[in-house]
């Protein structure tokens, strides 16, 4: 099941994603004893993480339950303002009493693919049956989410879980989770805003099927739930 929210400001989107994560992470807690994340990297969803982080949000969530992953990661040092993990422990993770060792960052000392294999193994083993209870996206103006670029080997592997690329583009390895493994989640939410994002948004939303050229149409959970969370600006051409 797909559904599309759209928000009038980005702050109400970050506010209602906020909210969700509230309630969904209590009832995984209630249900299995812990609830585990994928984390999103790049810039929109710094907001959240700061949101989560404030005491009206952090008082209502069980931190001591929670297994921190992330769904991609720059081939960065940890030191680098590029790095997702980084960014996230020191706008949230950092703030809230969760255990570091139930927090999960790609050792990016190692070479890609030792670092894609070595993650691998960490998730298997924290999460050995099926998928994740929450992972959250963003959508790149090229139709890229976690680390799917376009026309990638890592769009094809339904083997899997997470692999390394290196992405022309940027000139950069990227470490990301396989569309195989991010849809075995149980929910899945893509935080998109802004007007730069529109056109990309309604391609994806629209009647466009070329997944290789647009890999977030890769994003089809198996047996969970997908939503979108949109602004109006984003949301402007749906
Ligand atoms: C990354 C992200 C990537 C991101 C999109 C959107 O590591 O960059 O995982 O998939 O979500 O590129 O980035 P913005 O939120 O910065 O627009």
């Amino acid at each position: 099941m797909t559904r599309i929210l759209i928000f009038d400001t980005d702050d109400a989107l970050f506010k209602k994603v906020a909210e969700r994560i509230v309630t969904t992470s209590a009832d995984f807690i209630s249900r299995k004893g812990r609830f585990t994340i994928a984390l999103s990297g790049g810039s929109t969803p710094a907001r959240l993480y700061a949101l989560l982080a404030t005491p009206f949000f952090e008082m209502q969530i069980d931190w001591s339950k929670w297994f921190v992953f992330w769904g991609d990661e720059r081939h960065v040092p940890a030191n680098s303002p590029q790095n997702n993990a980084s960014a996230a422990i020191q706008v949230l993770l950092s703030k809230v009493s969760i255990p570091a060792s139930q927090v999960f960052a790609v050792n990016t000392k190692q070479p890609a693919p030792e670092a894609a294999a070595d993650y691998e193994k960490i998730i298997s083993a924290m999460i050995p049956e099926g998928g994740l209870d929450l992972v959250l996206l963003g959508l790149g103006t090229n139709g890229h989410t976690a680390s799917l670029f376009p026309h990638t080997q890592v769009l094809h592997n339904i083997t899997r879980k997470v692999m390394e690329e290196y992405i022309i583009e940027l000139d950069q390895y990227r470490i990301s989770m396989t569309s195989h493994f991010i849809n075995q989640a149980n929910k899945i939410f893509f935080l998109v805003t802004g007007k730069e994002k529109s056109e990309i948004v309604s391609r994806i939303l629209g009647d466009e099927k070329d997944k290789d050229s647009y890999p977030a149409l890769y994003i089809n959970p198996e047996s969970g739930n997908l939503s979108w969370y949109l602004d109006a600006e984003a949301a402007a051409g749906i």
